[in-house]
């Protein structure tokens, strides 16, 4: 486990590595530089060896390994019955929601929010309402519940809430979940709960699942998580789809199979060992990560004071406030002039115009060459 190493992507297919500019460092997508857990790389290479790559059906040590992974991390007991499994989050939270509403209904997000949870709404011919996140002095972000409660009293049918939040690093408390279920168990609103995040936690914080709350909570909720940003696992394609209420998971059922296909068997194969085996490179890489993230913050304080960050409670994803810029695109700013590649804050949202998101799951070495190519940018300006 040295997540110092550097790892050469570029000659891989990542996504990540191959979209910028060779000269480009690239620090947007959610995905980490660090390689995966080795019982799961072993694992994979078993798979491999066997050679027949037939379709895939989750085996019940699979399950298994995830029930006792939540009842350790979230002390959440749930029952085997209640998990499937998809491709990916955001194919699943897509799939809730042509599932669990109907063209031309209301589905309540809050911004700024992750871009595919920003556009499912219209994109599946729902109507999105928003629930603004307050920006404290302090830069961090707080819940408008008075907004909340009247914007849901407006006939909303779903809310999907992004838990630990991205792109702002709440991890939310157990009074603020508890106030937004209540909310919408009054309004007889069903909750999606993207929760991928949820592993990426750190000191001082808890993440409470919502559907845990209470049996209410439970009924009136589709839960998404996977070992993709935990393990470092995304391309293989494996999530988890969490529904107590079997009207809930009726609904998702009757058209699971048709419209996101069949499981990713090196998917399962590589979930099943990271569940099983990946606890110790878990708690290490979030150690490494949460010195990453305290290094982040105090590079920003002390050295490039016109940015502002608070310190993210969870994720491996820094918001960073580029308001007092004298630049009209942070991003295209630092894309030319520091050959650094951020997430644009407005493609979050309005209300993240000005704010760039920076992923610190990398080695810290990479970590100081975007910071350094930045603070050189800026004194060059
Ligand atoms: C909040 C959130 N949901 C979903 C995803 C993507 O999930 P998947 O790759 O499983 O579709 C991401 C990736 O960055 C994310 O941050």
């Amino acid at each position: 486990m040295n997540f110092d190493q550097m790892i050469d992507r570029r000659c891989t297919e990542s996504t990540k590595w191959n979209n910028y500019p060779q000269d480009v460092l690239p620090m947007w997508l959610a995905d980490m530089d660090f390689k995966a857990p080795q019982p799961v790389i072993q694992a994979l290479r078993d798979r491999v060896d066997h050679g027949v790559f037939g379709y895939g059906k989750a085996p019940k040590a699979l399950n298994e390994a995830i029930l006792k992974h939540l009842s350790y991390y979230f002390n959440w007991s749930v029952d085997s019955e209640a998990i499937s499994f998809v491709c990916g989050v955001v194919t699943g939270f897509v799939h809730a929601i042509y599932s669990l509403t109907e063209p031309g209904d209301r589905v309540l997000i809050q911004t700024p929010v992750y871009p595919p949870i920003l556009r499912a709404p219209k994109a599946t011919g729902r109507e999105p309402v928003c629930n603004p996140l307050i920006l404290g002095d302090d830069g961090k972000y707080a819940i408008d519940f008075d907004d909340f409660e009247a914007k849901i009293a407006t006939g909303v049918k779903l809310f999907i809430l992004c838990n630990p939040h991205n792109p702002v690093g709440r991890v939310f408390t157990r009074e603020e979940l508890s106030k937004m279920a209540e909310i919408c168990l009054k309004y007889n609103v069903w909750i999606c709960s993207d929760e991928i995040h949820h592993d990426l936690i750190f000191s001082g914080c808890q993440h409470i699942p919502i559907a845990s709350l209470s049996p209410e909570a439970a009924q009136a909720t589709v839960t998404y998580f996977a070992p993709s940003k935990t393990f470092n696992i995304a391309g293989l394609s494996t999530s988890v789809a969490l529904a107590e209420n079997p009207v809930i998971k009726d609904k998702l059922q009757q058209t699971l199979s048709m419209l996101l296909g069949h499981p990713n068997i090196f998917g399962l194969t590589a979930a099943r060992a990271a569940y099983q085996e990946g606890r110790p490179w878990l708690q290490e890489m979030i150690s490494y990560l949460e010195a990453n993230r305290d290094f982040l913050v105090d590079f920003i304080t002390d050295s490039l004071p016109d940015i502002k960050i608070w310190k993210p409670e969870g994720t491996f994803l820094g918001w960073l406030d580029c308001r007092q810029l004298d630049v009209e695109s942070p991003h295209a700013f630092f894309l030319e002039k520091a050959r650094v590649g951020f997430n644009d804050g407005l493609s979050f949202g309005e209300d993240g115009r000005g704010f760039l998101r920076i992923n610190f799951g990398c080695p810290r070495a990479t970590l100081i060459e975007g910071l350094t190519r930045m603070q050189a940018a800026l004194e060059r300006s």
